[in-house]
């Protein structure tokens, strides 16, 4: 088996395999420093004793599989090691007539150019760092909820309810079919939460969290939306309401921050900002402080009580805080989805929050949610929703309902907000947003 290059050990035969970043022939077309990256590592490389296939190797983007060893480098060279070739093994050519990329890493091609090219953008180095942080930060999401006794739930895909009441669903119908396939209309789900809530607390459970693809068909063209994303969704029997969910939210985006800080190109910034105690107001003070600032420097719609907060308002709100994640709890019910508890202190708002960050606005929305049974029935009757929907849904509340909490983080934000880069759309290989599913 090849050796991924980032675990190479000084003066020990292996074979490794990459990708040709650059490359520069020298003494008369006999010796040849080739850098290469295996998706793991860029490693320089020396290959003497040239024949015709160094030519063909010299090509940016051509494929290479090398035995040789690592060694350190004399003194001389700009790096503390480089990788000496004894043997070509293979050379996968690459022409570079065709070939879509830069020579040279010095002239990036734009992340918008690059997004005609999913199979192969994945070479440019700041799309690299997204999908490694995206594999630290799932192994750091399993780590963070199973070290506290949560249970990975796998809730399905193919749904009948609508989580969020907001009607932004993707209808699932058989191709050619004649016939309501699951006997009544199916959906891609917006959400996992009513399931996990169902396992953790129906099935008796206690503490679960779902990770998994999550559909919304809403025609939003924004830098922050995709029509499928992942999500986090813990859920769980909780005694402090709402100061629980808050910590839990910051405990565990911190935990993903540490998870990448070590990784090259992630911003120590963005790191430092979230290992500092995240600032939390309520909705009401946001209100005050965005509708102060309105009345000096007028900038968009007047800030209201009982309207969401804009996309725009949530990162002034968070660059207010000196840049710092901002919870913000106590929202208006009537902006608010049908399961979260209202807050007996102030009937107009529940018992929600939202975690903002820089640049971004939200990440994660979550809530304590309504356990009492009547309650509960009448905010979805006064939802407009039809309870026959969500008959084992109400039995959770019916048969031994607790205090529970939970909240929604997602995943692709977490990525764009620790990789710095601004569009959701290069934080997933292949993504899919309105007008785009190819
Ligand atoms: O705020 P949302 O809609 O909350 C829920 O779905 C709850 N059921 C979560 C829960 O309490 N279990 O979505 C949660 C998060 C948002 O904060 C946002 O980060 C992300 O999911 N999100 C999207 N990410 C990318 N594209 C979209 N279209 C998104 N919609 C929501
Ligand atoms: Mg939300």
């Amino acid at each position: 088996m090849a050796t991924p290059l980032s675990l190479l050990q000084v003066d020990t035969p292996v074979s490794v395999f990459g990708w040709v970043r650059t490359a520069r022939l020298a003494k008369k077309d006999t010796l040849l420093f080739v850098e290469i990256d295996d998706g793991t590592a860029t490693v320089q490389c020396i290959v003497r004793g040239v024949d015709a296939a160094l030519k063909t190797i010299s090509a940016t983007g051509s494929g290479v599989v090398f035995s040789g060893m690592l060694v350190t480098a004399p003194d001389a060279a700009s790096q503390d090691v480089e990788f000496r070739v004894a043997k070509v093994l293979h050379v996968g050519a690459c022409p570079p007539e065709i070939y879509p990329l830069p020579k040279s890493s010095r002239d990036p091609m734009t992340l918008v150019n690059l997004r005609a090219i999913p199979h192969l953008r994945l070479r440019d180095s700041r799309l690299a760092l997204a999908q490694r942080v995206r594999s630290r930060l799932t192994l750091a999401t399993h780590m963070f909820f199973q070290d506290r006794q949560f249970l990975q739930a796998h809730t399905p895909i193919i749904t009948t309810s609508d989580c969020e009441g907001a009607g932004e669903m993707f209808r699932i119908a058989k191709v050619n079919g004649d016939r309501e396939f699951f006997g009544e209309p199916a959906y891609l789900t917006v959400s996992g939460q009513l399931e996990g809530e169902q396992m953790a607390i129906g099935g008796g459970m206690g503490r679960v969290y779902t990770f998994g693809p999550t559909f919304r068909a809403e025609d939003s063209h924004t830098s922050r939306h995709l029509s499928e994303f992942w999500m986090i969704e813990p859920e769980w029997g909780c005694v402090n309401g709402i100061a629980e969910l808050a910590d839990m939210a910051e405990a565990y985006v911190r935990a993903c921050a540490r998870a990448v800080a070590d990784l090259d190109g992630v911003d120590a910034g963005i790191i430092e900002s979230i290992d500092t105690p995240f600032m939390r107001i309520t909705y009401t003070e946001a209100i005050v402080l965005l509708a102060t600032a309105h009345a000096e420097t007028p900038r968009g719609d007047a800030p209201i009580w009982g309207v969401d907060l804009s996309s725009d308002q949530e990162r002034w709100l968070v660059a207010h805080h000196g840049g710092v994640p901002l919870v913000v709890t106590g929202y208006p019910k009537e902006i608010k989805s049908f399961y979260m508890k209202v807050d007996a202190a102030d009937p107009r708002t529940v018992q929600a929050m939202d975690v903002l960050v820089p640049g971004i606005g939200e990440l994660i929305g979550g809530s304590v949610r309504e356990d009492g049974l009547d309650v509960l029935a009448t905010r979805m009757t006064d939802c407009g929703l039809d309870k026959a929907q969500y008959t084992s849904y109400l039995d959770t509340r019916r048969f031994g309902s607790i205090p529970h909490c939970g909240f929604g983080l997602g995943f692709e934000r977490l990525v764009m907000l620790l990789t710095g880069l601004s569009n959701i759309r290069d934080v997933v290989p292949f993504p899919r947003c309105p007008g785009h599913a190819s």
